[in-house]
């Protein structure tokens, strides 16, 4: 027998009692004739004191022991003396006087320090990421993470969904990004893709008559990495039929009130239901389809007030039929011209030409103000409500840039000022996304969320695809997407214009989406879904700054696996089975 108790079970109601626990040596501490050690487990941490005159051979065992080593230790609980309890450990009320101590394994000096939480270059902790995991931030992301998806498990079951595994080797159903090829070694020159969701087989299942489905899916997508990205990653996927918006967000807006209630009890929510925003409010007012209702600083629309002015960067925008937004924040006028440097070049990523800016102070200071009469900027400031030590920031383009670009300025000075409350969370909807957006590599028209999207007007939209909206929703919280989903098409005339619009032919919807065409003419009940971010949301949850500190085993920047060294060669004979021919330069 290893163990009688784990390391967090020792109260001081044990005190007197012969145990045995195993675990790690977490730490060790040499006080000239008695030995300390405190060994760990995933439970918690227990001390072990030696006792040299009564178990010398234990004693004489603890001084072998170092970090990391894996021991067997049976002995006698003790009380603590009054004031040496230890407050960071449930057990730390009480040692144990070590008996016996069996080295079950012993370990190499880790590369980094397992007892302290101590910055750690990321890809040391990747490469050793099981060590990593034994530390205690770590630790406690993956068990929050467990917690969670056994929370939202049995949210679902509750609600009478079932779930349903979908296969992970399937044909190409294209969603908008790259897919990972399988190449399969029965049928030369032929591929399996990852999903890079259960998307079709979903809706599959509902043609099915399954209703109420949900799966915890691991999808893949072969994208460039971000903080919030990974090419493998988790959902929570949704599907059910005989619905309509309401009905799915209804579901997922019970489900994430119940998990904060449940796993972040500290954290406010700002407002039950949660808001919802058309997503031409949300660019509008906030610049982004995933606003951050932490703080407010909308942006205002000052396209009016500055159409015949005399800045003729503004003017031409607006004789183009463009948009000019302000964006005022108060307590601004402190920023250094070096910081509006930085906010000018965060416009600049989002393709704005510039960032005008009036510093309101008892003198007013911008770069554009002898542009503009006097009454003209007065009633510019007076639009956006300036008072003096504000700032107003301007942006003008089409609407759509003018709008994102200071969106992105709003999001960077929130952070700078540290605007968001960190106790709140703020939740909320956006939908009706347009259909379609310009395909910038084609000059046509992409499936802003994917092809089986339902339009809010079949007919409106064929005859003016690029202003039609879709039943599509995004759940936010804090600035993150979270989750989004859609109702979708279910009917083949629909579904025809959609591809119509798309530049998708009969013959190449048949080739690419013959399975769904040919599934949804034997009875397709109306339906639609969801699906959440598993790891976003644990994110959220634990507070983290990315999504691989909530996974396991993740993948790093460059989408390399540096513990198990993937991706990597193949030996050659492996490659040729599957009728492929590597074409790297050495
Ligand atoms: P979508 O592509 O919006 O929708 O994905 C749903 C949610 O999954 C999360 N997510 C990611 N998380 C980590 N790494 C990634 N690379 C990544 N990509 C997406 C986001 C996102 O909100 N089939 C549709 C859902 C539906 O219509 O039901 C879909 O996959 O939190
Ligand atoms: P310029 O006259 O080009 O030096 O521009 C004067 C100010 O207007 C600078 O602060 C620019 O950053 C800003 N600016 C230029 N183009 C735009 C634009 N499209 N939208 C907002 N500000 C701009």
């Amino acid at each position: 027998m290893y163990r009688t108790h784990t390391c967090n079970d020792l109260r001081a109601s044990d005190v007197g009692s012969e145990v045995t626990l195993s675990g790690w040596v977490h730490r060790r501490r040499d006080h000239g004739g008695v030995i300390f050690i405190d060994i760990r487990d995933r439970y918690g941490v227990t001390q072990i004191v030696s006792d040299p005159e009564k178990f010398a051979e234990a004693h004489a065992n603890m001084d072998k022991v170092r970090s990391e080593f894996v021991v067997k230790i049976t002995g006698e609980v003790s009380a603590r003396p009054e004031g040496q309890h230890n407050k960071n450990h449930d057990s730390g009320e009480i040692e144990l006087v070590v008996k016996e101590l069996e080295i079950l394994n012993t370990s190499l000096t880790p590369p980094f320090e397992i007892d302290q939480e101590k910055e750690v270059g990321e890809e040391l902790r990747l490469t050793y990421r099981y060590l990593d995991l034994r530390r205690g931030r770590m630790k406690n992301n993956i068990i929050l993470r467990s917690k969670m998806v056994k929370f939202i498990r049995d949210f679902m079951f509750e609600d009478d969904f079932i779930e349903i595994e979908t296969p992970i080797l399937i044909k190409g159903t294209p969603e908008g990004s790259r897919e990972f090829l399988v190449p399969a070694r029965l049928h030369p020159g032929n591929f399996y893709v990852l999903p890079q969701s259960p998307q079709q087989l979903k809706q599959l299942l509902m043609v099915a008559g399954m209703d109420k489905y949900f799966q915890i899916a691991r999808c893949f997508r072969d994208e460039d990495q971000r903080g919030d990205r990974q090419p493998e990653f988790t959902q929570l996927d949704v599907e059910m039929s005989f619905v309509v918006q309401e009905d799915v967000m209804k579901v997922s807006e019970k489900c994430l009130i119940e998990i904060t209630e449940k796993f972040a009890p500290d954290k406010k929510i700002q407002a039950k239901p949660f808001p919802v925003l058309t997503y031409h409010e949300a660019m509008n007012d906030y610049g982004i389809d995933r606003p951050d209702l932490r703080y407010e600083l909308k942006l205002t629309d000052v396209t009016d007030l500055v159409k015949d002015c005399g800045f003729t960067v503004f003017r031409s925008v607006c004789d183009a039929g463009g948009t000019v937004k302000a964006l005022r924040v108060p307590g601004g006028a402190k920023f250094s011209r070096k910081e509006i440097d930085e906010f000018t070049e965060v416009a600049k990523i989002y393709k704005a030409k510039g960032l005008a800016y009036i510093v309101v102070e008892e003198e007013l200071r911008s770069p554009i103000l002898k542009f503009f009469k006097d009454e003209e900027i007065k009633s510019i400031l007076e639009s956006v409500g300036a008072e003096t030590g504000d700032i107003v920031f301007f942006s003008a383009d089409k609407w759509h840039v003018a709008c994102e670009a200071l969106g992105y300025v709003r999001v960077a000075i929130a952070k700078k000022m540290e605007l968001a409350d960190e106790n709140e969370f703020a939740f909320c909807w956006v939908k009706d996304f347009p259909m379609f957006e310009e395909d910038e590599e084609t000059g046509g028209l992409a499936a802003v969320h994917h092809p089986f999207t339902a339009p809010h007007d079949a007919d409106e939209m064929a005859k003016e695809p690029a202003k039609s909206l879709a039943k599509a929703y995004d759940v936010i919280l804090n600035g993150n997407e979270i989750g989004g989903g859609s109702i979708r098409i279910h009917d083949e005339p629909t579904q025809k214009k959609v591809f119509d619009i798309l530049g998708i032919n009969n013959e190449d919807a048949e080739r690419r989406f013959g399975h769904i065409l040919k599934a949804f003419r034997y009875g397709a009940p109306p339906h639609g879904g969801i699906a959440w971010g598993i790891d976003r949301l644990v994110m959220l949850f634990a507070g983290e700054p990315n999504i691989r500190e909530v996974i396991a085993f993740p993948k790093d920047q460059k989408a390399r696996d540096l513990m198990l060294g993937a991706p990597s060669q193949m030996p050659d004979k492996q490659v040729e089975e599957l009728h492929i021919k590597v074409n790297v330069e050495e």
